[in-house]
């Protein structure tokens, strides 16, 4: 991965303001006072238990005002399942047997629980994506 987004970043002159760090999200320490925490397509494949931990990482990684994007397969809160979403979060359980099936609702409330308001969830990729957004309050 780092060496894609690395190659991304020179394509569009961007290489000298971003640097790439590697590791294990729930061993390394995260960089601090951030304007922005993105975190794509990785809660729906670890243990769902650890999902507290990656929010409580990402308010801390944020400076106050900093907003969270969490992009990632989701059903519906009441259960409905798009296909394509339900496909791949089933497929989630390969790479963690205890990957959790993530909602709207779940995620919003281990944002909150985490520290951060202004918490919304909107479609992204239809039937397939959703996109948490959040700040961390000033
Ligand atoms: C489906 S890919 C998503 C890649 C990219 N974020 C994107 O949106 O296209 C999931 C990525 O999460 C990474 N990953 C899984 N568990 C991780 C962990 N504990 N710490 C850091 N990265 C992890 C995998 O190595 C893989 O690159």
């Amino acid at each position: 991965m780092i060496r894609v987004a690395g190659r991304y970043a020179s394509e569009v002159g961007l290489a000298d303001r971003i640097s790439m760090v590697s590791g294990n999200a729930f061993e390394i320490e995260w960089p601090h006072d951030q304007d922005a925490v993105l975190i794509s397509y990785l809660m729906y494949c670890v243990d769902g238990g650890l999902i507290p931990d990656l929010m409580r990482r990402a308010y801390d990684s944020h400076r106050p005002g900093g907003r969270l994007f969490v992009h990632d397969y989701m059903i519906e809160d009441d259960g409905g399942c798009p296909p394509l979403a339900a496909l791949w979060l089933v497929s989630s359980l390969l790479a963690d047997p205890d990957a959790v099936l993530l909602t709207p609702g779940t995620l919003s409330e281990r944002a909150r629980e985490a520290g951060f308001a202004e918490v919304g969830v909107h479609e992204l990729i239809p039937e397939i994506t959703k996109a948490l957004t959040a700040t961390k309050p000033r």
